[in-house]
């Protein structure tokens, strides 16, 4: 079990433009600087293999935490890996993945592609969700202690999302990996079954479910 402390506020200045000045007038609003606290001393306490569930509205907050997190992580001396950083190379898709044939149709299939006709094209003719699992797909066989999806599933349709949120679980702790996930969409707890639930609110409001 490994305790992390997140604090995160933003001071924010305004460019004193003619039109914002206009604005600021014409609405009363203040100009000063504002201290914004987004997280307050927030106490986390996540263990190898658990899956966090991140979510919130737009704007609240779930990326930095993610950030944080993935951070304080990696200075641990774990080994993050963040779906968005996953580049897919141009060439078929079979090609991509595993060391044998068969090893990249399993990470596939796990992954929500089994369709022959994508295995033999290439990620630039394949739609955002196909890329998406495939680079699910990737992250599965990368070795890293966590993995890390913002925006999780957000290109894909909800009951494709579900799916793959349930297969990426198991995976995950199948091998004893770490599974953070952050998106402002509600409906992934059944297929997820998250260890900690983190529901940010605005302001420094957040709300912590432990399972
Ligand atoms: N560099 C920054 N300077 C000022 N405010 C920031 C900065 N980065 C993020 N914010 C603010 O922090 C809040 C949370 O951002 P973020 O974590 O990206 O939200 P979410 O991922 O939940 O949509 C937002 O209101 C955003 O405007
Ligand atoms: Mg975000």
């Amino acid at each position: 079990m490994t305790r992390y402390v997140i604090s995160r506020s933003f001071t924010s200045s305004v460019e004193r433009t003619p039109r914002v000045l206009e604005i600021a007038e014409g609405f009363g609003l203040g100009l000063s600087d504002k201290k914004f606290v987004i997280y307050d001393n927030l106490d986390l306490n996540i263990e190898d293999g658990d899956v966090v569930y991140i979510t919130g509205q737009s704007g609240s907050g779930k990326s930095l935490l993610l950030r944080d997190l993935k951070s304080q992580m990696q200075a641990a001396g774990k080994s993050v890996v963040d779906l968005n950083d996953i580049v897919l190379e141009e060439r078929p898709v079979i090609e991509l993945i595993g060391r044998t044939t068969t090893e990249a149709t399993d990470l596939l299939a796990k992954a929500g592609i089994s369709d022959a006709w994508i295995y033999i094209r290439k990620p630039s003719e394949l739609s955002d969700g196909q890329r998406y699992r495939l680079k699910l797909a990737k992250i599965m066989e990368s070795g890293a202690d966590v993995w890390s999806a913002d925006e999780f599933g957000a290109v894909l349709d909800r009951a494709t999302a579900k799916v793959i949120a349930f297969n990426v679980q198991k995976v995950a702790r199948a091998l004893g990996k770490t599974l953070m996930v952050a998106t402002t969409h509600t409906d992934l707890k059944d297929e997820l079954g998250p260890s900690l639930t983190i529901t940010k609110r605005f302001r420094e409001r957040v709300d912590v479910e432990q399972a």
